[in-house]
């Protein structure tokens, strides 16, 4: 085949050349569980406890026994939980971790929520836009509301339509064509065996195992009891009584046949293994995570690096921390293949649409693959016919299927709310394409490959004691600051994000030249202020603008390859070169940890956030 002239052609070869796996994952707060094992109410509470890391206030059960509904739910934590509890003879249960949307923080709030007769338990993450209006529905027919949520007026909808029909799953279908909005649904009826679930927007997946079905909005829930798995699309609808299953089209009722798909995660991947915290893990494991993102097959790498070229406009988008890797990549791109490259907060690509033509390309960076204003900002690529590549750490996830083309980074599940490996793995690959651009694929990796090394022997035990020091020094600070230049001022601003988010300290980024056009008026007598600092032509700026922020009384802390007079307290990091955004990132994050822990946080579960952030 003649070389790809094109971003069309480009995509077209890439799926020739690299297996795409068509159909696979993920993502937050829902399982259930129907089949011949008896301890379902055990089984699901479990699996809820390895969602945890999602971010939640509330959770609950619904156990079937017989022909009643057992609901169980509380606010607070399901860690503290005793499986056993929910020892009681039962085959069909659904769980759900509540993150309060409609509705406060409350046990009436939490799901599963019921229909009057409580014949009728549902589950249900995102939100049904026009519920108020069928709620008004229902409450003039006679059904009384016992939360805030706009979840209960689900099994109330059903409930209605189980007046038409005697089938649960059908009275389910017709339910939903009320509903606007995106979600995904759990829901089982008193008077038959069988568990149904539709998705428009909130992912789910289903587990195939032994002895039932699993049904959950992320792997982790069942990755205990099966590794095969099957992914439920959008305006799709699987139903099971726990020996056979059926996939139908939500709207129509026509079957969609569906393949089944072995993950590759291992289960001690995703577990805590010898760390407090997963956030902690996940830091550590970067000296491997980075090396299997490099890992990458050559030629698609090149093709990318291509495709980019011949695009008229490319366009990175991402969100949070994965925006911060676009940002990054500018300067990547930038520096080492002079191409330009549009970057901008997924959330406001919305705004820059008019630029995008047939032939542009549309990159979208995401850990989880389950953004909402990624996925929109992929709508909007779409509708105007340019061709999106997703680079994505979850296999099977919305964005993957999705995208024109996917690169997955190959980080391993990543459970803190906080995201690190998933960071350098995204940066890793996208300086392997920018080296590629110049045909220097191999210089990239060469580079990339020895910082690994430099980071495996960064991550020493000794090292993590002087980060757990200086976080014991500057740990009552209310505000602390970050400043880098070139590739180093996104990571300044995904420091702010690290600290903040896990430690609630106010902590801000700035590019170092912007000090003096307002920040430095912040500084006081020790406020905590970190430099990020490689060894390239932009050192001596960034120096002498540390020395500004020392000479107004700041405590500097310079994160770099050299020590300078300019630093009251030095971490050194190894000299990566162009590579040193990612090296000067990883103290950040551990340093980050141990103000979480030392103040009192859990740094796994930050208040406020959720680990897919779903909603727009
Ligand atoms: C990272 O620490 C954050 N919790 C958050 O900013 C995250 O990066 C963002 O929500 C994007 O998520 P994604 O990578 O899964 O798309």
């Amino acid at each position: 085949m003649k070389a790809p002239a094109n971003v069309k052609q480009s995509i077209d070869f890439l799926r020739q050349i690299c297996k795409i796996s068509a159909l696979k994952s993920q993502m937050c707060g829902i399982f259930g569980y129907v089949g011949s094992r008896s301890d379902a109410g055990q089984l699901v509470v479990n699996g809820l406890k390895n969602l945890e890391y999602r971010g939640y206030d509330s959770w609950g059960v619904a156990q079937k026994h017989g022909s009643t509904v057992a609901v169980t739910k509380d606010t607070g934590k399901i860690s503290s939980v005793n499986a056993e509890d929910f020892s009681e003879e039962c085959g069909l249960a659904i769980a759900h971790t509540r993150w309060a949307t409609h509705g406060g923080v409350t046990q009436q709030n939490a799901h599963p929520h019921l229909n009057s007769n409580s014949t009728i338990a549902v589950v249900h993450n995102g939100i049904i836009e026009n519920y108020q209006e069928l709620r008004n529905e229902l409450m003039a027919k006679g059904h009384v509301f016992l939360s805030e949520t706009d979840t209960e007026i689900i099994p109330h909808m059903i409930e209605e339509e189980l007046r038409q029909t005697d089938d649960f799953a059908s009275a389910v279908r017709n339910a939903c064509h009320r509903f606007t909005g995106r979600y995904g649904i759990l829901a089982f009826h008193t008077e038959s065996n069988t568990l149904v679930a539709t998705r428009t927007g909130s992912p789910l997946i289903v587990g195939v195992g032994d002895h039932g079905y699993f049904i959950a909005s992320d792997i982790p829930a069942f990755m205990e009891h099966t590794k095969v798995v099957q992914y439920l699309d959008d305006g799709e609808m699987v139903v099971t009584d726990g020996q056979s299953i059926l996939f139908t089209d939500l709207e129509t009722g026509e079957e969609h046949p569906k393949r089944e798909i072995e993950i590759t995660w291992s289960v001690e991947e995703a577990q805590k293994g010898e760390y407090a915290h997963f956030m902690l893990k996940e830091i550590m494991e970067q000296k491997d995570s980075i090396a299997r993102a490099v890992n990458q097959d050559e030629q698609q790498i090149q093709v990318i690096a291509d495709a980019i070229r011949n695009a008229q406009g490319t366009f990175l988008v991402g969100c949070g921390t994965a925006h911060k890797a676009c940002m990054a990549a500018e300067y990547f791109f930038s520096v080492v293949s002079g191409h330009h490259v549009n970057v901008t907060s997924a959330g406001e690509f919305k705004v820059h649409h008019h630029f995008l033509k047939p032939d542009s390309l549309l990159i979208v960076v995401s850990q989880s693959g389950e953004t909402a204003d990624v996925l929109e900002a992929m709508s909007i690529a779409k509708a105007k016919g340019a061709k999106v590549l997703a680079i994505v750490n979850v296999e099977g996830s919305t964005i993957d299927r999705e995208a024109d083309y996917t690169l997955l980074i190959n980080a391993g599940p990543e459970r803190a709310v906080a995201s690190t490996k998933a960071l350098t793995g995204q940066m890793a690959v996208l300086m392997m394409i920018a080296y590629a651009m110049v045909e220097k694929l191999h210089e990239g990796k060469t580079l990339l490959l020895n910082t690994v090394s430099m980071i495996n022997d960064m991550l020493n035990p000794r090292y993590i004691a002087l980060l757990e020091e200086v976080a014991e020094e500057i740990q009552h600070h209310e505000d602390l600051y970050i400043i880098g230049k070139s590739w180093n001022y996104p990571m300044a601003l995904e420091s702010a994000i690290k600290i903040q988010e896990v430690s609630y300290i106010h902590a801000e980024g700035f590019a170092s030249s912007e000090l003096k056009h307002g920040p430095i008026a912040l500084i006081e007598e020790e406020t905590p202020c970190i430099a990020l600092v490689g060894n390239d032509e932009v050192t001596p700026d960034i120096i002498s603008n540390t020395i500004e922020l020392k000479a107004r009384g700041a405590r500097t802390i310079g994160i770099a390859p050299k020590n300078n007079e300019a630093f009251d307290t030095w971490i050194k990091v190894p000299d990566a070169g162009a590579a040193q955004a990612i090296v000067n990132i990883i103290p950040i994050q551990v340093l980050a940890y141990f103000l979480a822990v030392k103040r009192g946080k859990d740094p796994d579960m930050p208040r406020n956030l959720a680990k897919s952030v779903t909603v727009k």
